[in-house]
């Protein structure tokens, strides 16, 4: 059987900088209720107004193929997992291929929330294991700040801008992608959504003025789900695949809530110097917090150990994949 390795990783992220403090003097919060809620300290905002998700994307995707060394052109597929494409179509994955000069190749997004990345990786790596495609990029990217209301406290301290990529390629030993488990459930999308611009609600002056454009939350029934089922899943995951802690070397969480994460680590009983995490600098980048992790700590990686990656989103969705790391 052919699996799917990661066999590169890099990242974007804009350089402005909205700390904590920034936001006291936008909304009525505080540095104190921010950290001690969620664990953030600051995000990344992509300022440009001429630049979203494409732009980060590509970069990230740039950044990439300098490391490896590697042509665009050599690349077989562009999977973007994004809840903020530049357009509603075409695809976001079609203009990083013009912007990265990949011209023998084909591309679609894939949204599933804060779960995107970890389906399109799912979904990457299906197509290496077909034996059709040796060369996949899958990219989490989310320009945030374009679909955030920056006078609503209850989500606009929560989220940052950013992109991450991974190279997945045919595994030539052991290591890569061993196990994948994801659910859905659509019963809770009334919690966290989006409320207008899809066909249901189409833009309208009227969708504008009520700022339907922006996500709206319900962040405890969220929290009361994701607690439960981002552990769930993790542990599912060690159990089908025999894991004890001790056999794991990272967890590599989503980074929604700091809180969220801890309890997941603790159902798994790993301990918090093997989990990654960053949401304390970039706060939740939705489909780029995995792939972010993955590039900071590429240099603690060695080939062997075993990641648990586990992620809840918007739907809701979830989901967790077990790997060997690859080089
Ligand atoms: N500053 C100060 N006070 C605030 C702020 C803020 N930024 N935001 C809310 N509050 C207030 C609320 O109004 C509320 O006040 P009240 O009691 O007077 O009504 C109080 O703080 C408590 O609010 P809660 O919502 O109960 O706070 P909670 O402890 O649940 O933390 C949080 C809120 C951080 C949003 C948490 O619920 C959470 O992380 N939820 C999950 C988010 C998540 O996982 N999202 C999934 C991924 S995102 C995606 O898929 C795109």
């Amino acid at each position: 059987m052919i699996r799917a390795a990661i066999t590169a990783v890099s990242a974007y992220l804009p350089e402005y900088i909205l700390t904590n403090q920034e936001l006291e003097t936008m909304v009525d919060t505080n540095d104190e209720w921010i950290m001690s809620r969620s664990g953030i300290k600051e995000r990344r905002i992509l300022k440009d107004k001429d630049k979203a998700t494409a732009f980060m994307a590509a970069e990230a995707a740039k950044s990439l193929l300098k490391k490896k060394g590697m042509a665009a052109t050599e690349l077989d597929l562009i999977i973007v997992a994004t809840v903020t494409p530049d357009y509603q179509y075409p695809a976001t994955a079609n203009i990083v291929g013009d912007i990265i000069g990949a011209t023998d190749v084909w591309g679609f997004d894939i949204q599933a929330a804060c779960s995107s990345f970890i389906y399109a990786l799912e979904t990457g790596a299906r197509y290496i294991e077909s034996g059709r495609y040796k060369k996949v990029l899958v990219i989490g990217a989310d320009k945030m700040s374009s679909i955030i209301d920056y006078t609503d406290r209850n989500t606009c301290v929560l989220f940052g801008d950013g992109a991450g990529a991974v190279l997945l390629e045919p595994s030539t030993d052991e290591t890569g992608i061993i196990d994948c488990k994801m659910y859905s459930d659509g019963s809770g999308r009334k919690s966290l959504f989006q409320k207008a611009g899809g066909s249901l609600h189409p833009s309208s002056l009227e969708t504008v003025t009520s700022k339907e454009h922006f996500v709206t939350m319900d962040g405890q029934s969220v929290f009361k789900v994701a607690v439960v089922k981002m552990a769930d899943v993790a542990e599912e995951m060690m159990q089908r695949n025999n894991l004890k802690a001790e056999d794991i070397a990272f967890l590599v969480p989503h980074q929604a809530n700091k809180r969220i994460i801890e309890g997941t680590a603790n159902r798994m009983g790993v301990s918090m110097d093997k989990v990654m995490l960053n949401i304390q600098r970039y706060g939740n980048t939705t489909s780029a917090t995995l792939p972010l992790c993955l590039y900071e700590w590429e240099s603690q990686l060695k080939k062997g150990d075993n990641l648990i990656l586990t992620t809840f989103g918007a739907g809701f969705t979830w989901g967790a994949v077990y790997l060997k790391w690859s080089y």
